[in-house]
C-alpha cells in the first residue's frame, strides 16, 4: 500500500519511521517532509494548506492512505475535502477538530458533559475580562481561543501579568481572530501528563502515557515552547488514574461527541493535570502530540498502518495494541534563540555515528539539505530518542547519544525526565 504523511516535523518523522516498519506499506510520500524523512519517504513539494492539489496527488499516485500529523489543516478540514473524494484519511473532521481548535468549544463541551477541568468564563470584552481577574485574583491563567501554535495559554503569577495577558489577546490582537474571544480559568497544580488514544467513533484504545517539558529551560524556566523533550510511561498515570482517565474523561467524550452528531475518527490527545491522584484536562489536541509521539511511538509493537486503517474502516474493535515494557525517552536539540528568532542553515555533525543503533532513534524536525549536507531548518531541530529499561537508563542512552551531535548555537534541556526518575527511585 502506499501511504502520505502531512507534515515535517520530529512527530512525522516518527510516523514515518514506525509506517516503514509495516509489511503493509510499499511507498511512503511525506509532505513536506524534512532531511531525516526523506531517506525512508519521497517528500513532496506541495503546500500542506493546498487541499485540492493533495487530493489531485493522491488520485494520480494511486495512495491509499494519508495521515494528518499537524492540528492546521485538520482545522481547516482536510478530512472534510478527502471524504468528499471517498479518498482515505485518519483524523477529525473539521467539527471534531474545533476540540482543539477553539478552547471556548472545547470547555463548553467539557461543562456540557461533566468532563473534569478548570472552572472558567468566557469573555469578548476586555473590561469584563478585566474585572473577573481583580475579582478572582492570581495565579489564574488567560488562554486565547483559537490556535496559537502553543503560544496563547498565558498562566499568570500575578493580577497585572493576566490583565497585560488579555490586553496582548484583545486589544494588541497578537493572535488575530484566535484572540476574539478569552478564556480565564483557575489555575490547576499538580503534575502534567499527556494522554493519547486512537478512536474510529465508536472504540477508543488508549497509547501509553508520556510527558512533555513544555518551558525552555531546566526546571521549567523561561518561555513556553512547543515542547523541549517528552518521556513515556509518566509514572504519575497509575493504572488507577488510567482507569479514570478512561472513565471520566475519554468514554465521556465520546458519548458526548455522538450525543452532539459529531464523528471523530483519528488521534485524540489529552493534555492533564492530575492532581491528588484526580485527572483534570486542560487542553484537548485533535492529533498526535510533538514530541511525545517521537518516545510513545518507539515504544509501540503493533502496527501503525493496522491500526490506520482500523480507523478508517471502524474496525478497532478488533484491534488490540502492544506496547514494550522499555521506557522512552526525547531530548529536543533547539536552534540558537528558539523560541524566539532562531538562526537557521547551520551544519549538524555526528549524525552518521548513530545509525544502525536499535535503542536510539534521532527524529529529525527542523533540518534540510544544503550543498548535500543536513544542516538547521528551524527552531526545533532533532528529537534524540532512547529506549531503556527503565527512564533512568532511557536518559543516560539520549544524553549520551546527543554528545556525539553538535550544530552552531545548540542548546537542549539537561532535566528531560529528571522528575520522573526521582519518583522512580522512590
Ligand atoms: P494548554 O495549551 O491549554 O495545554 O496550556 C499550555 C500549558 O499551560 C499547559 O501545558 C499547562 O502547563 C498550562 N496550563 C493550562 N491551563 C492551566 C490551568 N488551568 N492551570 C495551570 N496550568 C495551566
Ligand atoms: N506537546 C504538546 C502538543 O503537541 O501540543
Amino acid at each position: 500500500m502506499k501511504v502520505l504523511v502531512i507534515g515535517g516535523g520530529g512527530r512525522e518523522h516518527a510516523i514515518v519511521w514506525k509506517l516503514s516498519q509495516s509489511d503493509l506499506v510499499d511507498k511512503i510520500y511525506c509532505l513536506p517532509g524534512n532531511a531525516g524523512i526523506s531517506e525512508i519517504a519521497e517528500c513532496v513539494e506541495l503546500s500542506p494548506g493546498d487541499f485540492s492539489s493533495i487530493i489531485d496527488f493522491v488520485k494520480y499516485e494511486w495512495i491509499d492512505l494519508t495521515i494528518v500529523g499537524p492540528e492546521e489543516p485538520l482545522a481547516r478540514g482536510i478530512v472534510d475535502a478527502f471524504q468528499k473524494e471517498a479518498r482515505r484519511i485518519v483524523g477529525p473532521c473539521e467539527r471534531a477538530a474545533r476540540l482543539e481548535a477553539s478552547k471556548v468549544f472545547a470547555k463548553d463541551f467539557m461543562k456540557r458533559h461533566n468532563i473534569p477541568t478548570a472552572p472558567y468564563r468566557v469573555f469578548t470584552s476586555y473590561l469584563h475580562a478585566e474585572d473577573y481577574i481583580k475579582f478572582k485574583g492570581a495565579p489564574i491563567v488567560v488562554k486565547a481561543d483559537g490556535l496559537a501554535a502553543g503560544k496563547g495559554v498565558f498562566v499568570a503569577k500575578t493580577v497585572d501579568e493576566a490583565i497585560e495577558a488579555v490586553r496582548l489577546i484583545m486589544k494588541e490582537q497578537v493572535f488575530g481572530k484566535a484572540g476574539e474571544r478569552v478564556i480565564v480559568e483557575d489555575c490547576l497544580d499538580g503534575e502534567e501528563a499527556s494522554f493519547m488514544a486512537f478512536t474510529d467513533g465508536k472504540t477508543i484504545i488508549p497509547m501509553v502515557s508520556s510527558q512533555d517539558h513544555k518551558r525552555v529551560f531546566d526546571n521549567d524556566e523561561g518561555p513556553n515552547t512547543g515542547g523541549m523533550g517528552a518521556y513515556s510511561p509518566a509514572p504519575v498515570v497509575t493504572e488507577q488514574v488510567k482507569r479514570k482517565i478512561m472513565s471520566r474523561i475519554l468514554m465521556p467524550l465520546m458519548k458526548g461527541l455522538r450525543q452532539e452528531g459529531i464523528e471523530y475518527r483519528g488521534i485524540i490527545y489529552a493534555g492533564l493535570m492530575i492532581k491528588d491522584g484526580e485527572p483534570y484536562v486542560l487542553e484537548f489536541n485533535c492529533r498526535f502530540g510533538d514530541p511525545e509521539t517521537q518516545p510513545v511511538l518507539m515504544r509501540m509493537r503493533s502496527d501503525l498502518m493496522k491500526v490506520c486503517l482500523a480507523i478508517t474502516d471502524q474496525k478497532l474493535d478488533e484491534t488490540r495494541l502492544l506496547w514494550k515494557k522499555e521506557a522512552s525517552v526525547c531530548v529536543v536539540l533547539a536552534s540558537k534563540g528558539y523560541p524566539g528568532k532562531y538562526e537557521k542553515g547551520k551544519v549538524i555533525h555526528g549524525l552518521e555515528m548513530l545509525k544502525g543503533r536499535k535503542d536510539i532513534m534521532v527524529f529529525h524536525a527542523g533540518t534540510s539539505f544544503s550543498d548535500g549536507k543536513i544542516v538547521t531548518s528551524g527552531g526545533r531541530v532533532l528529537g534524540v530518542t532512547a529506549l531503556g529499561k527503565d527512564i533512568k537508563e532511557a536518559v543516560k542512552r539520549a544524553y549520551s547519544a546527543i554528545e556525539l551531535i553538535k550544530f552552531d548555537g545548540m542548546h537542549y534541556r539537561k532535566d528531560i525526565a529528571a522528575k520522573a526518575i526521582l519518583r522512580e527511585n522512590r
